[in-house]
């Protein structure tokens, strides 16, 4: 073990030594986000009686990246792309890569020329690196469409992406795929209403039109070249929208029994509204029953004295998570289509009466002119 070690401290100051002797020293190997600036700093160590006179960068294909005389910033050239950073010094020279893309991977050399020494160089190696990205969980209503996005800054580096569900049971299960040079496929289960993008990028996977059962969790895995997988999970929240109804029945003389009802996912919650003012009549009873399918049925009885719908309006209002606002449903419906009845007779007997006085008027006229 001692001599292992001493053996693996050796190695070590004799890589250092090895490294030192070059005289540059820059970092062997860096990680780069993609689309990002990035800097690469190489340091010289200079000896007495030296002086650089000019600092030389290139690129992945030994091409030249950027030229300089330490010093002089006018005589700074070089490619679009890049840039003399900062914090360069006498003694450090410093680039940036103003927007890092996939073919600026590679191994980058700085090149240092030395009065009277010569040239003296390093050597960095960059790899370019993205993550996924997503944005958020979803919530989708029965039957519309929803989109889910994950998004991956290096296509070039990406074999193919594959979309895999996580029920609420915990189960998880194929959902479609799509690798280089190949048609989006959908998995049996989810043919006709799962379609994929063909994106090595923006993976877009879309339900339509959705069912409660899609609830779930769902991964977008990016399988690549050399980064392994790259993956990221969006939840799925499936809501059905509630249809509300009022019934009422008379429960005992001048006693009103009314009903509130809605089936929805999640559940609704129902409150009664009376006049504008939320005082219920006696505490409304909810009442919750879980359906098969995965809804729930809500009824909110409520008991009032038969004379009050007459003066006032009762309205059971239902909020749901999937809308913007309650939906008010008021129970004084019936009456209100009574008066309409009355109006409407009242209007067509009134019509007829004076269509009669007119024919009488008229053929009263006729008279007189004979
Ligand atoms: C660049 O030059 C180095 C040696 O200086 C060599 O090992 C490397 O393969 C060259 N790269 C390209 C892309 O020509
Ligand atoms: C998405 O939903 C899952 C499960 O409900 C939760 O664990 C996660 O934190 C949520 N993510 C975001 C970004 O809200
Ligand atoms: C109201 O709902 C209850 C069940 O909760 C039912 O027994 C009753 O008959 C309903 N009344 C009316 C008027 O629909
Ligand atoms: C009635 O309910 C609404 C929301 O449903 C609330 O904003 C308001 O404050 C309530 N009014 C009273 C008097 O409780």
């Amino acid at each position: 073990m001692m001599i292992q070690a001493s053996c693996l401290q050796l190695c070590t100051l004799l890589l250092m030594a090895g490294r030192l002797q070059g005289r540059v020293t820059a970092p062997q190997h860096l990680v780069a986000p993609v689309e990002k600036p990035f800097t690469l700093t190489c340091s010289l160590s200079k000896e007495r009686g030296e002086s650089l006179r000019e600092v030389r960068w290139l690129d992945v294909q030994n091409q030249t990246l950027l030229t300089y005389k330490p010093g002089n910033r006018e005589t700074v050239s070089g490619q679009q792309h890049v840039e003399l950073a900062p914090s360069s010094t006498k003694d450090t020279s410093a680039i940036t890569i103003r927007r890092v893309g996939f073919r600026d991977e590679g191994c980058y050399t700085c090149i240092f020329d030395l009065h009277p020494t010569g040239l003296k160089q390093g050597s960095t190696c960059l790899t370019v690196t993205s993550q996924v990205t997503v944005d958020g969980n979803k919530t989708a209503v029965s039957g519309k469409k929803v989109s889910l996005l994950c998004s991956y800054g290096l296509p070039e580096k990406v074999r193919q992406i594959m979309w895999r569900r996580i029920s609420a049971q915990g189960e998880s299960t194929d959902v479609a795929s799509f690798a280089k040079r190949s048609d989006p496929m959908i998995e049996p289960p989810y043919q006709g209403r799962f379609w994929l993008t063909p994106s090595l990028s923006d993976s877009q996977l879309t339900i339509h039109p959705v069912a409660i059962q899609d609830e779930g969790c769902y991964t977008c895995m990016y399988e690549t070249h050399s980064d392994g997988l790259k993956t990221s999970t969006i939840c799925l929240s499936t809501y059905v929208l509630p249809k509300p109804q009022v019934s009422y029945k008379t429960a005992s003389p001048g006693v009103i029994e009314a009903n509130c009802t809605s089936v929805s996912r999640p559940p609704a919650e129902i409150v009664w509204n009376v006049e504008r003012d939320n005082r219920t009549m006696g505490p409304p009873v909810t009442k919750q029953l879980s359906q098969d399918d995965g809804t729930t049925l809500v009824i909110s009885t409520l008991t009032v004295q038969s004379g009050l719908l007459k003066d006032v309006s009762v309205k059971c209002l239902v909020h749901h998570k999937g809308l913007e606002s309650p939906i008010a449903v008021s129970m004084n419906t019936k009456i209100g289509t009574a008066l309409t009845i009355l109006i409407s007779v009242t209007t067509v007997a009134a019509l007829l009466v004076l269509s009669l006085c007119f024919c009488l008027w008229k053929c009263f006229l006729r008279k007189e002119a004979d």
